[in-house]
């Protein structure tokens, strides 16, 4: 039996809750392990602890409807919920900050000072301080896995750290934002960049403050954390060029259609020939035999340069509900299975 607590209820977990749920909350290990939620952590939804393990089936049957009334403990102090709660994984799903990391900062912490693991696709902790809390988790012999923090379920962590051993990564660049490809799709269909925004918020790619998205901020987030998973770097926000997509006009997407090349938001981490680490954010120009070239609506890819491999590039889902639940599922299994 592993014990779970989540702290931030929202799409991700509950996606997390639906795949534990479909999968008989059994996973496939060596011996049988099912997955006990004891306890759901939110400032807003509402929270519930119960040590014999909570009816998941029942919560999200309410929650479908947009009933949080089973979540009928009021907690305003979440750190020090986690730290009292006795489970043996966090999943971390709240709110994303990358100015300051917080409150997940906090809750990871509380956590591994309490003897849990941590699993988390929340980009701000990873973005400002990931080695603080790795520093953390080795010292208490706690493992944190983060593989839903860039391109949520599509392994990408995973590669970088085991897939591609022996060889030398000079450089991962690619699309990290559904939301802006999804824009320049449309826009190289005809459509307005503001009416393609408004379709990509009713399809819920896009926040409904989309600033984050189209503004760069968060694949800044993304290449500050692949600089520190490739190159051991922790980057700076202020040494990163960082520039979104609001100002490339319809003519700009016309204009490169007719040249048989696209415009990307891309974003990028590499190593130069001095051995410095640098990161940008910037639409760009992609031509048709580029590997970028061919990803259209909210798919995101990245390409990974090495000195053995050259270029590999990875195409997957960048958000959604079930695909970022998937990375949390992964992410608990890996821990089980170590
Ligand atoms: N959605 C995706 O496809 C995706 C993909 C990759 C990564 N992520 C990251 O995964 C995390 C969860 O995303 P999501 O889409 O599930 O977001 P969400 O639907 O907004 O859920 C987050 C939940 O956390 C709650 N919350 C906010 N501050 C909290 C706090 N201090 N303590 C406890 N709960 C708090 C929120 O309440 P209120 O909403 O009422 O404030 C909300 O219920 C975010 O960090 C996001 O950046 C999401």
């Amino acid at each position: 039996m592993v014990k779970v607590v989540y702290v931030g209820f929202g799409i991700v977990s509950q996606g997390l809750a639906e795949i534990i749920l479909n999968n008989n909350s059994v996973l496939p290990l060596v011996e049988t392990v099912e997955i006990q939620t004891v306890g759901i952590l939110d400032t807003k939804k509402g929270s519930r602890i119960d040590a014999s393990g909570i009816n998941m089936h029942d919560v999200l049957l309410n929650t479908k409807e947009g009933d949080y009334s089973l979540l009928t403990d009021t907690i305003l102090d979440i750190p020090k919920a986690i730290q009292e709660i006795n489970a043996d994984i966090l999943i971390e799903a709240s709110f994303t900050d990358i100015k300051t990391g917080q409150p997940a900062i906090s809750h990871m912490e509380s956590a591994l000072k309490s003897n849990k693991h941590v699993v988390t696709t929340n980009k701000g902790p990873f973005a400002v301080a990931y080695k603080q809390i790795f520093n953390l988790a080795a010292l208490l012999k706690k493992n944190v896995v983060i593989e839903g923090t860039v391109m949520s379920g599509t392994p990408i962590i995973n590669v970088l750290n085991n897939g591609l051993l022996g060889s030398d990564i000079t450089a991962v660049s690619g699309i990290m934002n559904g939301t802006s490809n999804y824009i320049f799709s449309k826009m190289e269909l005809g459509m307005s960049y503001s009416d393609a925004l408004l379709q990509a918020q009713q399809l819920g790619y896009a926040e409904a403050d989309p600033t984050s998205d189209v503004e760069g901020l968060d694949t800044l987030a993304k290449v500050m954390i692949l600089a520190n998973v490739v190159f051991d770097e922790q980057l700076i926000q202020e040494d990163i060029e960082v520039r979104g997509i609001s100002d490339i006009t319809l003519s700009d997407v016309k204009e490169a259609s007719s040249k048989n090349e696209r415009w990307k938001l891309i974003g990028s981490v590499w190593k130069d020939n001095n051995g410095k680490v640098h990161g940008s954010v910037s639409p760009k120009l992609v031509p048709i035999n580029d590997s970028l070239y061919g990803i259209s609506d909210a798919t995101n890819a990245l390409k990974i340069t090495s000195n053995i491999l050259g270029d590999t590039t990875i195409v997957g889902a960048g958000a959604g509900k079930i695909e970022t639940g998937f990375a949390l599922y992964n992410d608990i299994i890996s821990i089980v299975n170590r």
